[in-house]
C-alpha cells in the first residue's frame, strides 16, 4: 500500500528565494519598483500615521496595522509620529484612483495616493514588503521607490454560492483574501438551478423552497431527518441584513460585489418555488441535486417580467454595484419551442426564433436595470439573437465572445473556460479536491493573456478586465473552495494588475514561496496538492521503478532514500529511478532554497508498485473526465473517483502481469445526477451476466478478451467503496481495460483503485 506521511508545515525549510532581480517579492508585481540606497527598520516602535480627519486613510492605516499584527506579530500604534520617530505615513496627493506611490527611505515608508483605493493598495504593498522575509518581529526593508497602478479595472473572482452554499464568514474571508491580491470585483453567483440564495422580501418562497434540496444519491435519500421524517436537506441563503453586512465589508476592502440573478435559464429553483414563472407543460415540483443544464426557462408573460422587476428592485437596493449580472447562459430553448403561449407571444412580437426571443428577453431586463440606474452584464450567449444595446459581455466559451462584443462596441470581460475555470483540478494528484478532471495548472493560469490579439487599439478599450470563476458543483464543503482558488487566483491577480511587460513566469515562481508563507502566516489555506511531490512506483526487476510527480513547472523535486528529510541540497529528481522493495522515498519540491509544500514519504513495496488509483489510470476515450466524490457515507471520508461519466472505462497502461495471481479492485457507486438532455442516449454499457452486474477486465484493448470478471453483488448495498477480488493470471506487460456491465445508468459504477497481487504477496 502507498503510505503518504505529511511532515508538519513547521518543518518546511524556509528561506527567501534568490530573486532574479533586486525587485521586492510583491504579488501582484508593481508597475515599477526601483531600489534606492539605505533601508527602513520596521519594528514595534514604528508608528503608522494618516491624516487625522481622513476616515479612509485612517481605515487603511488600521488595516495595515492589523495585517502586520496578525502576520508578523508587530503591534504598531496608529497615530501621528513624534519628532524623530520612524513611521509608515499614509498621505494624500499624487496618483489618483487605484494608483499609488510608495517610497521606502531610512526615516519613513510613505504611501501616497489621492484615491481611497490607491491608499489601500499602497498599504497592502507595504504589508507585502514587511513580509517579504519570513518570520516574526522586526524586519529591515531595503529602500525603494514604487509607482503602481492596475492594468485592468475589472479584476474579478466569481463565487458560485448556488450549487453549494457557503456561510457569511466564508464570503468575508474570501473578500479578505481578494484584497491581499488587489482584486476589486467579486461576482457573486446567487441563483442557479440548484438553489436561490438571496432573500427577496416580496417572494419568500424563493428561499423557503428554493434554497434547500436533498443531495443526489442513495446515501442522502436514506439520511432521514428526525425532525421531519424526511431526507435531510442541505442549503441556505443570505438574509438581506447579511448581504448588507457583506457588501459593506467588501466596500471597506475596495471590492465591489456584482450579484448574478440568472435568466432566462438556470431557473429550476425559482420555478419550483413559483411554478407560474415557468415554461414547461408540467412544472418541476422539487428542488434538485442534479448538475448540468436543466431545461427549465422562465416564460415571457408580463407577470414574469413584473416578478423579475420586483426582484431586481430588491437586488439594486442591496448591491450598490454599477453592474448587475443577469446570466443568459445555457438556456436550452426546448420549452419555449413547445409552449403555445410563448409561441403566440413570439408571433405577436414578430420574433422569428427562440434565440431572438432570448435577445428580446435580455433587452427587457436591460431596460429594467437602466430604469434603476444600473448596467447589465451577461454571459456571452447574450450576443446570440441580438445583443441588448448597452450590455457588457462576459466571455466564457473561449474568447470569441469578447472579440465579437468589442468589435460591436460592447464592453467585455475575459473569463474563458477552461483556463479561468478554477473548478478544474490543478493537479492529477489523488490528494486533489473533487472538480472537473482536465488539469488547469498554476502556470497555465499565469500564462493566460486576456487581451485578444484580434482587437485593434480602439476595440481593446472595451476589455474591462479578467475574472476567474469557481463553480461549486463539486465543491461540496466550503473549506475546499480556497484549495481550488489558491494559489491560482494569485497568478490571475498578477495578470489583472501588473503591466503585461512585467509578467514573467520564472520571476513569479521565485516570488511564490514568499506569498505562500504570507498565507501560512495568516492561516489562509491554499491548494498544496499541486505543489507536493509524490511517488508513483512500477515493478522493475526484483525492485521497483519510482517516478516522482508534482510541482511541475514550479519547482525542483528533491528526494532521499536513506530516511533523512529532503533539503534543498538533496538529490534533484531528473528521471525515474530504481529502488529495492521496502525503500521509503521522501520527496519534496523546492523553488531555489524554499520548500513549496511539505515532504511526502512513500513506502515502495510490492503492492505500491502494482496499485493504481483512478487518478493514475488513463480514461479509455477522450471524453470529459470528472474527479467526483462518492455520495456516501453521508458523514465521514468519501472516496474520489476520476471518471468519464459518458464512458466509465479505465486503462492501466503497461501493467506488469508477471507472477500475478489475483486482481483486487475497489469499486463504488455514484448517482448519475447529470442533466445532459438527449446525450444520455450515447451512454452504452455491455449487458450484465448477473443481476448486480460485473466489473470486467480486458487485456490488450477494451475490445480484447476478458481476463477477469468481478461480480458486483458484494458491493451493491454499500455506500462507500468495496474491495472485490478475482483470479487473474498473466505474463509480461499489457494494458488492462476496466469497464462495468450495467442494465441501467443509475447508479453508475466507478473504479476507485486496482491492485495486481502476486502469488508471492498473498
Ligand atoms: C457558464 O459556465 N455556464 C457560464
Amino acid at each position: 500500500m502507498i503510505r503518504s506521511l505529511l511532515l508538519a508545515t513547521a518543518a518546511l525549510a524556509i528561506a527567501s528565494p534568490s530573486l532574479a532581480s533586486s525587485r521586492a517579492a510583491i504579488v501582484p508585481a508593481p508597475a515599477s519598483d526601483t531600489p534606492r540606497e539605505g533601508a527602513f527598520s520596521l519594528d514595534a516602535r514604528t508608528v503608522i500615521s494618516a491624516p487625522a480627519n481622513d476616515a479612509q486613510a485612517q481605515a487603511s492605516a488600521r488595516y495595515l496595522a492589523d495585517l502586520l499584527a496578525r502576520s508578523r506579530g508587530l503591534k504598531l500604534a496608529v497615530r501621528a509620529p513624534k519628532a524623530g520617530e520612524r513611521a509608515i505615513v499614509l498621505e494624500r496627493g499624487g496618483p489618483a484612483g487605484e494608483a499609488y506611490g510608495l517610497t521606502v527611505a531610512p526615516q519613513a515608508l510613505t504611501i501616497r495616493s489621492s484615491g481611497d483605493a490607491g491608499l489601500f493598495y499602497g498599504a497592502v504593498t507595504a504589508w507585502q514588503l514587511a513580509t517579504a522575509t519570513p518570520g516574526k518581529g522586526a524586519v529591515v526593508l531595503p529602500a525603494r521607490v514604487i509607482e503602481d497602478a492596475p492594468r485592468f479595472g475589472w479584476r474579478g473572482l466569481m463565487l458560485d454560492s448556488a450549487r453549494h452554499f457557503q456561510d457569511v464568514a466564508f464570503v468575508k474571508g474570501l473578500i479578505d483574501r481578494m484584497a491581499l491580491s488587489k482584486f476589486n470585483t467579486l461576482h457573486w453567483h446567487l441563483v442557479d438551478d440548484q438553489g436561490w440564495r438571496l432573500e427577496i422580501k416580496k417572494y419568500p418562497k424563493l428561499t423557503e423552497v428554493g434554497a434547500w434540496r436533498v443531495p443526489a444519491g442513495t446515501a442522502a435519500a436514506a439520511d432521514i431527518d428526525p425532525k421531519t421524517g424526511k431526507p435531510r436537506v442541505i442549503g441556505g441563503y443570505y438574509t438581506q441584513d447579511q448581504v448588507r453586512e457583506i457588501v459593506a465589508y467588501a466596500a471597506a476592502r475596495h471590492i465591489t460585489i456584482v450579484p448574478e440573478i440568472e435568466t432566462p435559464g438556470h431557473a429550476h429553483a425559482p420555478i419550483v418555488a413559483y411554478p407560474q414563472l415557468g415554461s414547461a407543460a408540467s412544472p418541476p415540483t422539487a428542488t434538485s441535486g442534479d448538475w448540468g443544464v436543466f431545461p427549465y426557462l422562465y416564460n415571457v408573460d408580463e407577470t414574469t417580467f413584473a416578478f423579475l422587476d420586483d426582484v431586481l428592485t430588491e437586488v439594486v437596493a442591496l448591491f450598490p454595484s454599477r453592474y448587475i449580472h443577469v446570466g443568459g447562459d445555457e438556456a436550452v430553448k426546448d420549452q419555449w419551442k413547445s409552449n403555445p403561449a410563448v409561441q403566440a407571444r413570439m408571433k405577436e412580437l414578430h420574433i422569428g426564433s427562440e434565440a431572438q426571443l432570448q435577445g428580446w428577453f435580455i433587452s427587457r431586463i436591460e431596460q429594467m436595470l437602466k430604469a434603476k440606474g444600473r448596467k447589465l452584464v451577461g454571459w456571452d450567449e447574450i450576443l446570440e439573437g441580438g445583443v441588448a444595446p448597452d450590455a457588457t459581455v462576459m466571455s466564457w466559451r473561449g474568447i470569441d465572445g469578447a472579440i465579437i462584443a468589442a468589435k460591436l462596441g460592447h464592453d467585455t470581460i475575459l473569463s474563458p473556460a477552461p483556463t479561468l475555470y478554477l473548478n478544474h483540478r490543478q493537479t492529477n494528484s489523488p490528494e486533489e479536491m473533487p472538480g472537473r478532471g482536465q488539469v488547469v495548472g498554476l502556470k497555465e493560469v499565469y500564462d493566460y493573456e486576456p487581451m485578444p490579439a484580434a482587437l485593434n487599439a480602439d476595440e481593446q478599450h472595451h476589455v474591462l478586465g479578467v475574472q476567474a470563476n469557481l463553480w461549486t458543483e463539486h465543491v461540496r464543503t466550503q473549506d475546499r473552495a480556497p484549495l481550488m482558488y489558491y494559489p491560482r487566483a494569485t497568478a490571475l491577480a498578477e495578470t489583472a494588475w501588473s503591466p503585461a511587460a512585467r509578467k514573467d513566469w520564472g520571476d513569479f515562481a521565485d516570488r511564490l514561496p514568499v506569498e505562500l508563507d504570507r498565507y501560512r502566516s495568516l492561516s489562509l489555506p491554499f491548494g498544496e496538492a499541486a505543489l507536493k511531490a509524490r511517488a508513483l512506483a512500477a515493478p522493475s526487476g526484483a525492485g521497483a521503478q519510482v517516478t516522482l510527480l508534482g510541482a511541475e513547472d514550479v519547482g525542483q523535486i528533491r528526494y532521499t532514500i536513506d530516511g533523512s528529510a529532503p533539503s534543498p541540497a538533496a538529490r534533484a529528481y531528473k528521471a525515474p529511478f530504481d529502488v529495492p522493495l521496502g525503500t521509503t522515498v521522501r520527496a519534496q519540491a523546492f523553488r531555489g532554497q524554499a520548500a513549496l509544500a511539505p515532504a511526502s514519504a512513500t513506502v515502495i513495496d510490492a503492492r505500491a508498485a502494482r496499485t493504481r488509483v483512478s487518478q493514475d489510470l488513463k480514461s479509455c476515450t477522450q471524453g470529459i473526465v470528472l474527479n467526483l466524490e462518492d455520495d456516501g457515507p453521508v458523514r465521514g471520508e468519501r472516496a474520489r473517483f476520476l471518471v468519464d461519466v459518458m464512458n466509465p472505462c479505465w486503462i492501466y497502461e503497461r501493467a506488469d502481469l508477471s507472477g500475478v495471481a489475483e486482481i483486487e479492485a475497489a469499486v463504488g457507486q455514484i448517482p448519475f445526477n447529470f442533466q445532459i438532455g438527449a446525450d444520455v442516449e450515447k451512454i452504452k454499457f455491455r449487458p450484465p451476466a448477473t443481476p448486480a452486474g460485473e466489473l470486467e477486465v480486458r487485456q490488450g484493448s477494451c475490445e480484447g478478451a476478458v481476463v477477469a470478471t468481478l461480480p458486483l453483488a458484494p458491493a451493491a448495498k454499500s455506500d462507500g467503496v468495496t474491495v472485490l477480488k478475482a483470479p487473474l493470471k498473466g505474463a509480461g506487460r499489457a494494458d488492462l481495460c476496466f469497464s462495468f456491465t450495467q442494465k441501467a445508468l443509475e447508479p453508475l459504477w466507478v473504479l476507485d483503485r486496482v491492485t495486481l497481487v502476486t502469488g508471492h504477496d498473498r
